[in-house]
């Protein structure tokens, strides 16, 4: 099976996609991090009469679309849930598949991502990978280090429970050594211990094929995340609707749990009181 190359800064964009692009700058704040998982690829193919493989080579076209636009958008991560933990538990030859476009994708792909002046990164447990996707990815890792437009950064074999786990379990380790005491395990602290570390939290997540769920994701750094879920299958999720995503994301009120600017005037107790009673 081969690829076609990913063009991340595409000189065939459309006159109409970048005016397209502009509207979506000017409407508002453009997502700092966005993390998508890219669902429904076996369901797609399914539909087609096709086996499921079909449906993750499909996929990559979206990748490359989506990752694309997100540059020239200036989006400054973008984190695609590629392969769960859970994933390991699919028949051997759909793993085999992934595995092996995964690392055509990065083979074809190193060049371009450097040239664009965007940085590779992954979180999971990569190791549980096989050799050969281990040392492709360490390749585009070690190319694109210095780069600075854009993030990509690639969840595989990843889970949230698997994060947390692990940051519990440096930081115990870390109490037990008397490096930190325990009434100085807070937010930023546990956020500093998750293979996230140095990645801003999620402003936007979005999930296709029309699963309400958060299937282990970035349970943490979701806290706060605005979500957006379509019902279109990851094969046929393409930059128009990432900007239907954004134009959602821009309508929306983030409160972080406290009041809307304007409802902060103090109740006097007397009006507690009437309220209450
Ligand atoms: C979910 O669809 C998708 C995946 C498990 C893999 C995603 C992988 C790709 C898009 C291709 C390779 C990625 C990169 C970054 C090069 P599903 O199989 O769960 O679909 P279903 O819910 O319809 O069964």
């Amino acid at each position: 099976m081969s690829l076609k190359p990913l063009s991340i800064t595409d000189n065939s964009q459309t006159e109409e996609d970048k005016k397209l692009q502009e509207r979506v700058k000017a409407s508002g704040a453009i997502p700092e991090h966005i993390a998508i998982i890219m669902d429904g690829n076996g369901r797609w193919a399914q539909k087609k009469g096709n086996i499921r493989l079909f449906g993750h080579k499909a996929g990559v076209e979206s990748v490359r679309d989506i990752t694309e636009s997100c540059a020239q958008l200036g989006v400054g991560y973008l984190t695609l849930y590629a392969f769960s933990t859970e994933n390991w538990s699919r028949p051997s030859s759909e793993i085999n598949g992934l595995m092996k476009l995964l690392v055509q994708t990065l083979r074809n792909e190193a060049e371009r991502l450097n040239r664009n002046d965007i940085k590779l990164v992954t979180i999971g447990q990569t190791n549980r990978l096989p050799g050969k996707c281990q040392e492709q990815l360490q390749e585009v890792i070690d190319l694109t280090k210095d780069n600075q437009r854009m993030q990509l950064c690639l969840a595989l074999s990843y889970s949230g429970r698997w994060d947390i786990k692990e940051a519990v379990k440096s930081i115990a380790r870390e109490v037990q050594n008397g490096n930190i005491q325990p009434d100085e395990i807070d937010d930023e602290r546990i956020s500093s211990f998750l293979s996230t570390a140095r990645i801003p939290d999620p402003d936007l997540i979005i999930r296709t094929s029309g699963e309400y769920r958060i299937s282990n994701f970035l349970l943490w750094q979701l806290a706060y995340s605005e979500l957006y879920i379509t019902e279109t299958y990851w094969p046929d999720f393409r930059r128009d609707e990432l900007y239907q995503a954004i134009f959602s994301f821009q309508k929306r009120d983030r409160r972080y749990g406290k009041v809307k600017n304007g409802y902060n005037k103090s109740l006097s107790t007397s009006v507690i009181n009437q309220i209450t009673s």
